[in-house]
Order: C-alpha cells, then sequence, then structure tokens
C-alpha cells in the first residue's frame, strides 16, 4: 500500500474511533461526587415512635395544594428501608450521601427540651452504616420541615428563630457530631422564603410577598450565622469539620449587550443569589446596595415609613460576614432578563415588582417535565464564572443539580442533561472555577413538594404502589457510575 494510503487509513482509522467514541475528558481528581435527598421528601414514618407535626405534614394533610394530592407519610420509606437505600450508593459508588434532619423527629415539640430518642437513634444508624459503607455523610440540619408549633409562632419571620434554631443545630453537633464532618445549615433560603412566604408555591404558603419573604430572610441569616459561629467556637475545635449552607438560583443572563440589560440581568442575580449570598460572601458585607436601594425606593413610592427590607446593624454585617467555609450552590436552569421598556404597572406590593425585570426563556431550549426548568448547560459555566468573580473565588460545593421527567426508568433525557450540565461543570474548573465536589438531585425518585409524585428527578426509580417502595436503577443511575467508577466523561 503506498505510503499515502496507509495514512489516508490511520487517519480514518483515527477519526471513526474518534466519533464512535466521543472525546473523553478526565476530572481532576480533587472533586468528590455525591447524590442527595431531603427527609420529608424520602423518609415517610411521619408520625411514628413521638416525632411532632411538621409544616409539610400540615400542608400536605389539610389543603388541596398538592398536584395529585398525595403527600409524604410514606415517600420512600426510608425510615424503614434505609439499607437498601446505602446498598444504591455503594451500587453507584459516591464518595458521600447528602441527607436532612427532621427537625420534628429529634425534637418533637421543636424546642430542644425535650429529645426524642427515636429520633436520635435513627439519624445514629444512619450515620453509622454510611461510615461503614466507607460513604461519608453530608448533613443538611433544614430542609423546609419546620415544626408546626413554631410555624404557629411565626415560623421564620419571628426573630426568635433564630434562637430556636440554634437550639436545634446543637442538639445535631451533640449528637451527630463526632462522625459527621460535613454539615449544611440551611437548604435553599431564597425558595424558604420566597415561595414559602410570598407565595402559595410551598409550606407554609403565606402570600405575603414584598414583607414575609423580607422578614424570613433576615431572622434566616441571622439563625445561620448563629448557628455558624456555635460550631465554630463550640464544635469545630474538637470535631474538626465544615460548616456552610447551600443557595439556589438560576443564572440570569442578559437578553442583550445593551447597559439596561445587563443591569436587569445582575439585579436578578442580586435579587435570587445575592439576597443571601452577598451578607455572608461578599467582601463589604450586608445585603447588596441594590436590593437594599431598589426595596427602599419602591417602599416609599407605596407610602411605606420604611424599606419592606430590614437593616442589619453594623454588629450584625460582621457577624454574618464569612460565615461559610465554602459556597453551596443547587443550580437547575437559566433565564434571560431584559429591563422592561416602560415601568411594569403593578398593583400589588411584591418581591417581584421590587426586582423589576423582565425573564423569558429561549424556546428552542430543551424542556423538562417541569416547566421553568430548561436545559441550557452553558448557564450553569456562566454562573460558576459568576460566583467566581463576585466572590472572590470561592471553593464551591454544587450541592443540587438534576433533571425531572414524568416517569421513566430508559431515562435518556436525564443522562443528557448530566452529560450537558457536568461538561459545563468541567468547562467553568478549567476557567479557573475552585468546584470541589458534584452532587446530584437525586439518588431516588422522592415527593417533589407542591408537585407530589407527578415529577421524578431519581437515578434510582421507586414504585409508589408497592408497600415495599421497590427501587430499581434507571439508565441514568448506570451513566453517573459509570463516570464516577471512570472519573471521565464523554465531550458534549
Ligand atoms: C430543590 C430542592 C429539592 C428538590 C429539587 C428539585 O429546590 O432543594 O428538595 O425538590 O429542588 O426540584
Amino acid at each position: 500500500m503506498a505510503f499515502a494510503n496507509v495514512v489516508a487509513l490511520l487517519c480514518f482509522l483515527a477519526t471513526s474511533i474518534f466519533t464512535v467514541e466521543g472525546e473523553v475528558r478526565r476530572f481532576p481528581d480533587t472533586i468528590s461526587f455525591g447524590v442527595a435527598t431531603a427527609s420529608y421528601q424520602v423518609e415517610g414514618a411521619w408520625n411514628v415512635s413521638d416525632k411532632g407535626e411538621n409544616i409539610w405534614d400540615r400542608f400536605t394533610h389539610t389543603t388541596d395544594s398538592i398536584r395529585d394530592r398525595s403527600n409524604g407519610d410514606v415517600a420512600c420509606d426510608s425510615y424503614n428501608q434505609h439499607r437498601r437505600d446505602i446498598e444504591m450508593l455503594k451500587e453507584l459508588g459516591v464518595d458521600y450521601y447528602r441527607f436532612s434532619i427532621s427537625w420534628t423527629r429529634i425534637l418533637p415539640d421543636g424546642f430542644s427540651n425535650r429529645l426524642s430518642q427515636d429520633g436520635i437513634a435513627y439519624y445514629n444508624t444512619l450515620i453509622n452504616d454510611l461510615l461503614e459503607a466507607n460513604i461519608t455523610p453530608y448533613v443538611t440540619i433544614y430542609h423546609w420541615d419546620l415544626p408546626q408549633r413554631l410555624q404557629d409562632l411565626g415560623g421564620w419571620a419571628n426573630p426568635m428563630m433564630a434562637d430556636y434554631y440554634t437550639d436545634f443545630a446543637k442538639v445535631a453537633f451533640e449528637a451527630f457530631g463526632d462522625r459527621v464532618k460535613h454539615w449544611l445549615t440551611f437548604n435553599e433560603p431564597w425558595v424558604i422564603c420566597y415561595q414559602g412566604y410570598g407565595m402559595i408555591e410551598k409550606a407554609p404558603a403565606l402570600d405575603m410577598s414584598g414583607i414575609a419573604d423580607y422578614l424570613c430572610g433576615h431572622s434566616l441569616l441571622k439563625a445561620h450565622a448563629k448557628a455558624y459561629h456555635l460550631y465554630d467556637d463550640v464544635y469545630r475545635p474538637t470535631q474538626n469539620g465544615r460548616i456552610g449552607w447551600t443557595l439556589n438560583t438560576n443564572y440570569h443572563e442578559a437578553a442583550s449587550q445593551s447597559p439596561a440589560d445587563r443591569e436587569a440581568a445582575e439585579r436578578a442575580m442580586q435579587f435570587e443569589l445575592g439576597w443571601f449570598g452577598h451578607p455572608v460572601f461578599s467582601s463589604e458585607g450586608d445585603y447588596s446596595q441594590i436590593l437594599k436601594d431598589r426595596v427602599n425606593q419602591k417602599s416609599s413610592e407605596q407610602g411605606y415609613p420604611r424599606s419592606r427590607l430590614p437593616e442589619f446593624t453594623s454588629e450584625e454585617v460582621a457577624y454574618l460576614k464569612g460565615t461559610c467555609d465554602f459556597f453551596g450552590l443547587n443550580h437547575y436552569s437559566t433565564n434571560f432578563v431584559r429591563m422592561p421598556t416602560m415601568a411594569l404597572k403593578s398593583s400589588k406590593v411584591s418581591f417581584d415588582d421590587d426586582l423589576g425585570v423582565e425573564k423569558f426563556v429561549d424556546p428552542a431550549w430543551p424542556g423538562s417535565e417541569a416547566d421553568w426548568l430548561k436545559v441550557v448547560p452553558w448557564g450553569f459555566r456562566n454562573l460558576l464564572n459568576w460566583i467566581r468573580n463576585s466572590y472572590n473565588s470561592p471553593e464551591i460545593i454544587v450541592f443540587e443539580n438534576g433533571f425531572p421527567d414524568r416517569d421513566d426508568k430508559d431515562d435518556v433525557d436525564r443522562i443528557n442533561y448530566y452529560n450537558g450540565y457536568m461538561n459545563a461543570l468541567l468547562d467553568a474548573m478549567e476557567d479557573g472555577c475552585n468546584v470541589t465536589a458534584y452532587t446530584a438531585w437525586s439518588l431516588m425518585d422522592n415527593f417533589e413538594w407542591s408537585d407530589g409524585y407527578t415529577q421524578r428527578y431519581g437515578l434510582y426509580h421507586v414504585d409508589f404502589n408497592d408497600p415495599m417502595r421497590t427501587r430499581t436503577p434507571k439508565a441514568s443511575a448506570m451513566y453517573y457510575k459509570s463516570i464516577l467508577e471512570t472519573r471521565t466523561i464523554e465531550r458534549d
């Protein structure tokens, strides 16, 4: 064979291998991988032993707000099936498992004067079994299931909550901190306050946007800082763990490069991620000037004697600053933002009116079972870079990322989502973002809040009609497992 032909053949072989197998990218050894769940979404056993009632028990039992009229009474029955959950974690080969503690399971009345020994025993067993399986526990102290009795006192709008919450966190540090070295104080403060206090989307569904949401955020920030300092001062010296929280946001991309649209996009970032991010991660601390100015101006136009956004004292600003050992991030999707050409007309005081921008999506973006979740991997990369640039290159841990479908075990769309988003993660790391862990939401299908069981995010399928709640790996479980095994991913 002539030399030119040999070269041509080799080139052909090389390209076909390249296209058949795709180009492979490797994750650095510094990143670890996990999966997540939350107590109300998986545990069930809502009233076993002396467990107290929480706001999701009340919300699901007494309103018709859940799309399929379901509840978390049994959910995935992880209270009884945690051994199977650990088998699944081992099958996947994850480094860690992120789960949350149900407040009323360990403090039935919400207060720390009375502990449930059964509740403490449940989490002790879970933690011990995880450690024995060589899986690190990552514990969220609060993932939305507030004791109903504390809600009756005003919930997060009550400034006393900072103390009640810290009492709860103290019980958790004392009971589990000898073995748990990774703590999150809160899951998604923005969702807790915006959707639970501002809207009717989530419990306690207060529907007082522009007022209750800011009060909720204010005491939640104080609760977080207080629990952080307690851990830092009292427990860290002997327990040697790390503590932070996890914030959620869409990425808000400017609709055009015009100064007005760029301002609108930055304002949207400051209202969502920055509401809780700025006081803790920025070098100056406090709420961002953008948030303060907007709410102040709107409040005064509306005849309020003071801003609807409460103020921190300078001591509080200092107390809040730096109260996270890493930047925890939950992220799912992206939208465009533009500045309205005419002032948006709204007769209602609301967070969105304070924000005052227009959001929209590109109809060409692939969708999902959730109308708000479009598949836009590049937004993830841009978001990670936004955090790097805005908050002085913090260590970032991604605590949630995932895709909802209706009910599909051959879940190609979920695989495509993960492939796109994990490639975007690698792009961001190559840009210089310091991401040290990535968490898939979720280990298994579970109770998806107001959407009940109509939207599924699991790597494992759960049969909710089966009393055993049988779990079966989906195609995406195999896909995630192979990424973790090989620490590589195909370039998309
Ligand atoms: C997050 C939440 C999770 C899960 C996920 C999927 O906001 O923390 O509990 O529901 O969304 O929608």
